[in-house]
């Protein structure tokens, strides 16, 4: 019996070796180096090959390495085995600090002053009004509520949007397809933690973005591929959308000739807003790994259909 890491031009080692120390008693094996398929009952995995997991005829479960899950259902040939992904509160906090500093910094005009810092120009703002300005969450899982809670704290009007209704104490609640237009049409700043599935792949087009007021700015930290990146680039140079923080792109890294790098109103961060460190996961990962051996429940499952 081995558990599989398989990690595409991967740092094997950052991982693997604090699962070897934490497990002495299982046996992991780094991708491609699996040895006999047959003994592979567990696989941990970020970005595997399609249709190769299908040679581990002995699998018993499959665990995404990150909260995210759109690359492994995206296999056609996913072997059919209970899928487990990370909840991390540390991922959740650095998610929600990357909403609320990029929420914060384009409330605040930042871009606009440090402008006028730059040359040496004085010119009095007036601070603008929180309680008025509602900020929505687009997608309310973990990662979405925590960053409502954490960005009520400074009294803006937080809405959310989901597919099934979620009732949020502190939350105005959208749901569905029929929920979606109202939603937008009350979103100042738009933070998207939306998971990628074939229901939300390009949910940020031409139609979605003139939903929103104009001036809007929209801040997305779930997949590149939610946002149609044609719709958002002219939606920008309307003005119709006053800015972009994107951390997350169709394709990463984001190539070099891109219109997102050198655009004014658009900030560009390396798909850096949350991650887990091996320390804080290596638990849960393990408990996933007994579970599946045992033949119990994983913790956090996916379901494959929905995508999440
Ligand atoms: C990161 O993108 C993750 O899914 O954990």
């Amino acid at each position: 019996m081995a558990i599989l890491f398989y990690h595409q031009g991967s740092t094997g080692p950052i991982w693997v070796e604090p699962l070897r120390a934490a497990a002495p008693d299982l046996e992991f094996r780094v991708w491609p180096e699996f040895g006999n398929p047959d003994e592979i009952e567990f696989a941990i995995v970020w970005h595997h090959i399609p249709g190769t997991l299908t040679q581990f005829k002995n699998l018993k479960a499959v665990m995404s390495l990150g909260a995210g899950v759109d690359h492994v259902v995206r296999d056609p040939d996913l072997p059919d085995v209970p899928i487990g992904r990370i909840v991390d509160d540390r991922l959740t906090a650095g998610m929600s600090e990357y909403a609320v500093l990029h929420v914060l910094w384009r409330f605040r005009e930042m871009p606009v002053l440090a402008a006028q810092q730059a040359a040496r120009h004085w010119e009095y703002r007036e601070p603008p009004d929180a309680q008025s300005t509602t900020v929505g969450i687009l997608g309310l899982g973990t990662i979405g509520q925590d960053i409502a809670c954490k960005l009520a704290v400074f009294d803006f009007k937080i809405a959310g949007w989901s597919r099934s209704p979620k009732a949020i104490a502190g939350v105005q609640g959208y749901h569905g397809d029929d929920g979606l237009e109202a939603f937008l049409n009350a979103c100042r700043f738009l933070v998207c933690v939306l998971p990628l599935t074939p229901e939300t792949r390009g949910i940020i087009n031409t139609q979605t973005l003139a939903a929103l007021p104009p001036g809007a700015h929209l801040i997305n930290i779930g997949r590149g591929p939610l946002v149609d990146d044609e719709a958002l680039l002219a939606a920008l140079a309307t003005g119709h959308v006053a800015s972009a923080t994107l951390d997350v792109f169709n394709q990463e890294p984001l190539p070099a000739d891109h219109p997102y790098w050198s655009h004014p109103n658009v900030t560009v961060t390396p798909h850096n807003a949350g991650d887990s460190l091996p320390e804080f996961v290596v638990p849960q990962i393990l408990e996933n790994i007994r579970a599946a051996l045992s033949g119990r429940p994983l913790l956090n499952p996916v379901d494959r259909h929905r995508g999440y």
